[in-house]
Formats: structure tokens, C-alpha cells, sequence
């Protein structure tokens, strides 16, 4: 079966903004109890931060990291988490049933991040508090001093501000599950004024209002119109969220996931621009797509009901199989191929809860099967994204009918001369795949790394067999007449690198 596609830099979508390789950094399960965090580690700085995993995060390539929440922003207040760690409140943590020791906070959060060499993105609560409190986090954060809060900043050891750049106007606010849930109308107001207020502390910053907290809830489209009609002013980004769940084994549909995020994307820029349109607004919104992942989440609720209140149980730790790899490559392409309207996407979460990252408490880190995908796109997507029109046989899913097996992106960085393409076959059968090259004269094959479930598609990694899925080399693609003839195996993510 032959399926083709054309690279021509002429083609450009847009350039590939870094901030695509976020994650997501949640006061859930051991995410950073025991994740990012943990005092005593054999590992661990002074600080409780955890060196192996700081490795692995560096390793994966992550640029943005949101934090703290999630569902546990909507009930969290952020001053407990500051100060001397002795005087900090043990609380409820309603969102996943956990007992909050508070000796992680945002000052902690800031030097991780700093050490990791990421962008922190943080996250106000608009569920139990409002306007006020995401003034006074913001005027802590990135007021350079002389007032209550930025003084108080100054004495907890941070004299220069944060600066922190990029702010979520709460967290999934359309779900009935979420503390302080409310409706459009009710969060659009929030939204507004919040975000208006916050842009006097700091007109520097950016705002991420609540989209739907998947496209499958019964008021999507109607939440973002809603929301964007009170609050198109004040924001630059709408969020998007989603997890596909392969639980139910159906591997057709889970491998062509990317179609639901395609179309989801699609969908939430197609009602920010009828928004912008009707209110004559000639600035366009970014999405933020800051939370998506392979997630098993038919387990989730048996995990809450079995237990009371504990501290940092291990919540929703998912072993990724091969086949969510391959699934976790082909979300990328897709975000890549919509880099001129996707700003942000975040990976949720970075370690333990739905992680690239696993770790045992005072054990070892390991990478999960999806770590790979992401951390080779992030490396070799440098340059501008290409559009590439594959042409595809296609296949039957009971979930999304007719798919595409091919699936492509490309990123051409004019500077190096490097191209890499990005080549996920959704099919169970091999695709020989042609790539026309004639734009780029002289541009030879350098590598062909493939991720491949089809010997072992239910294969794990762990703490013992921590590379059993990894990917490998194969033969590097040749060029012949300006065409690259490339055989991917069924099931597999593949990296193709020209330069
Ligand atoms: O990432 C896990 C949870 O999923 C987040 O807390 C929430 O925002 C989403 O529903």
C-alpha cells in the first residue's frame, strides 16, 4: 500500500513555537509529592527537588510547564503554599479527595522551574475565590516590589519577580464536576473582569480563558461563543482539553485519535473567529490546548471511592502502552499542523498522573513509552511547519468511521537546511511512503526513527525493563528524483530527518 505526501517550503503554516511542548505540573496523586518533589530522595537538591526527574524533563524538551491545577486550582488558596514551610495549613484538597501539606508552593514551583529550564504557566482559581485573589497572586508573582505582596515575596527569598508571562483564567469551569462549576454566562463575567483587572497589575501578561473541558460535553460550542462574548477583549487564548481513552481496547479507534483533535481544534478556532466576527474584532485568538493525553479513565473513579483522605496517594498512574505512543506522536503532528492557531499545548501531566515520567518514592525514574515521541519531536521540530497534503488509503474505526492511515507534518528550518517529517501510520499494515522533495534540490536523508507497536503492541516500560519500548533506527531514507521512498511499519510514529 503507497501513500504520499509533497514538502515544499513554500507551503508554510507557521513557525514551530516552542510553547507546543508544554506539560502540566498538578498538586495530584504523586504528580508532585513524589514526582518533581521529593525531600530525601537520594536525588533530591536541598529544596526537596527531585534530580533525576529534573534530568528526564530536560531530556523530554518541555518548554512551558502549568501549574498548580487543574481540577485542584478551584479550591486551592495560594498563600498557603508560601512562607516558612513549618507554618503551612494541612487542607482538603476536595478535587482528589487528598490531604494538601502545602510544603510545595508556588515559590518552590518557580525555582523547579527555574532549575528545569522552563516557562511557568500558572493558573488563578476562579472556582471558590475571584477577582481579588488573582490580583494578589499576580501582584506577588511579577510585581518588582514596594507593596504588601511583592515585599512579602522579596522576604520569602525571590527579590526579582517571577515575570510570569502566561495566566489560565481558572480551569474547566463547564464541567459540573469542578468546585465552583458555573455556567457560561457566570464565568464569561468572571472571565472578563478578572482578566481586565489582572492587565492593570501587568499588561505584559497573557490570559487563557476556559473552553470546554472536552469537545464531547453537551454545552461545547455554546460554552466558548458564550464565554468569548463577555470576555473576547481581555484574552488572548480559549484552552481546549482532551484524553482518549483506550480502554476499551479497540485499537483502530485509539490509534486515530488525532481526527478528534484535528476536528476539536478546528471546531474551537471556527467559533473564537464567529466570535470576532460578530464583535468586529480584528485580533484573532490562539487555542491553548493546556491539557491532552492518552488517559485510562475508567479507573479513576475506583481509585477516589476506595479511600479516605490521604497524602499524595498514587492516582491515575497509566503504564503507556506502545500503542499510546504512537497515539501520543500523531497528537503532536496534529498540533504542529495547526501551529498558525495553536499557541500552548501542555501535555497533561509531567510525572506519575498520566506521565511521560514514572517514579517510585525513593526508587528510581524511568521514561514511559510516550516519552519517546514527545521528546524526539520536541528536539527535531525546529523551523517552520510545513503543510504536507498526504494522500492515504484509508480505513474503517467505529469511532470516527473513515480515517486517514497516514497522517503527516513537516519542519523545515531554512538556516540548517534540517527538515524533519513526522509520519504516523494508523493502519495495522506496512505503507510504503513517497515523499516529494523536488522543492528542496539536493536535500538528502539523514535518519528514519521509528516507534512501533505492531510486535508488541500492549508492551509497558518499568522500573525492570525500562527501554522495552523505545525507538529505533532504521535505514536512513535515499532520495531518488527528488522523491524519498520510505517503508513505515503499521502502527508506528516515525521521525524522518533530511538535511
Ligand atoms: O489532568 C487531570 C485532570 O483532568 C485535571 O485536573 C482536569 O483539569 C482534567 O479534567
Amino acid at each position: 500500500r503507497i501513500a504520499s505526501l509533497t514538502v515544499d517550503p513554500a507551503f508554510s503554516i507557521a513557525p514551530a513555537d516552542r510553547r507546543l511542548f508544554g506539560s502540566f505540573v498538578e498538586h495530584m496523586g504523586r504528580c508532585v509529592y513524589g514526582g518533581v518533589y521529593e525531600p530525601g530522595h537520594p536525588t533530591a537538591d536541598p529544596l526537596g527537588l527531585r534530580g533525576d526527574v529534573l534530568d528526564l524533563v530536560r531530556e523530554l524538551g518541555v518548554s512551558v510547564v502549568r501549574y498548580p491545577g487543574g481540577n485542584f486550582v478551584s479550591g486551592y488558596r495560594w498563600e498557603d503554599g508560601i512562607g516558612p514551610a513549618g507554618d503551612r495549613p494541612r487542607r482538603l484538597d476536595l478535587a482528589w479527595k487528598t490531604i494538601e501539606t502545602n510544603q510545595f508552593g508556588l515559590d518552590e514551583f518557580m525555582t523547579w522551574a527555574r532549575t528545569a529550564g522552563v516557562e511557568p504557566m500558572m493558573a488563578v482559581n476562579l472556582g471558590t475565590r475571584g477577582v481579588q485573589e488573582a490580583l494578589d497572586v499576580l501582584e506577588y508573582t511579577n510585581h518588582p516590589g514596594g507593596t504588601e505582596l511583592s515585599d512579602l515575596r522579596r522576604k520569602n527569598g525571590a527579590a526579582d519577580p517571577y515575570d510570569v508571562k502566561l495566566w489560565c483564567l481558572g480551569n474547566e469551569l463547564d464541567g459540573p464536576w469542578q468546585v465552583g462549576h458555573k455556567t457560561a454566562d457566570e464565568y464569561g463575567r468572571l472571565a472578563a473582569e478578572t482578566g481586565k483587572a489582572m492587565k492593570l497589575v501587568d499588561p505584559t501578561i497573557s490570559l487563557v480563558a476556559c473552553g470546554s473541558s472536552n469537545r464531547g460535553m453537551p454545552t461545547f460550542g455554546q460554552w466558548e461563543a458564550t464565554v468569548l462574548e463577555h470576555a473576547y477583549e481581555q484574552v488572548d487564548y480559549i484552552s481546549a482539553h482532551t484524553y482518549y481513552d483506550p480502554s476499551d481496547g479497540d485499537r483502530a479507534s485509539i490509534l486515530a485519535s488525532a481526527v478528534d483533535m484535528d476536528g476539536f481544534i478546528e471546531d474551537v478556532v471556527a467559533t473564537a473567529d464567529h466570535v470576532a466576527a460578530k464583535q468586529r474584532h480584528r485580533r484573532k485568538l490562539k487555542v491553548s490546548f493546556d491539557e491532552w493525553n492518552v488517559w485510562y479513565q475508567s479507573r479513576l473513579k475506583a481509585d477516589l471511592d476506595r479511600r479516605g483522605w490521604v497524602e499524595a496517594p498514587a492516582l491515575i498512574e497509566d503504564d503507556f502502552t506502545a500503542v499510546d505512543a504512537v497515539v501520543v506522536g500523531d497528537l503532536l503532528v496534529t498540533l504542529l499542523r495547526h501551529a498558525d492557531r495553536v499557541g500552548v499545548a501542555c501535555q497533561a501531566q509531567l510525572a506519575n498522573v498520566i506521565g511521560p515520567i514514572r517514579t517510585t518514592n525513593g526508587g528510581p525514574a524511568w521514561r514511559q513509552s510516550i516519552f519517546h515521541p514527545f521528546a524526539l519531536t520536541a528536539r527535531h521540530a525546529v523551523g517552520t511547519v510545513l503543510r504536507t497534503e498526504p494522500v492515504s488509503p484509508v480505513h474503517e474505526t467505529a469511532r470516527y468511521g473513515a480515517v486517514d492511515a497516514l497522517s503527516t507534518t513537516a519542519v523545515y528550518d531554512e538556516e540548517s537546511g534540517n527538515l524533519s517529517v513526522f509520519a504516523v501510520n494508523r493502519s495495522d499494515e506496512d505503507l510504503v511512503v513517497e515523499i516529494g522533495l523536488r522543492a528542496l534540490p539536493g536535500i538528502a536523508g539523514v535518519a528514519h526513527v521509528t516507534l512501533d507497536a505492531g510486535a508488541d503492541p500492549d508492551a509497558v516500560n518499568t522500573p525492570d525493563a525500562p527501554d522495552r519500548v523505545s525507538p529505533r533506527e532504521l535505514e536512513k531514507p535515499a532520495v531518488d528524483g527528488g522523491i524519498a521512498r520510505v517503508r513505515v511499519p503499521g502502527a508506528s510514529w516515525n521521525l524522518l530527518r533530511f538535511a
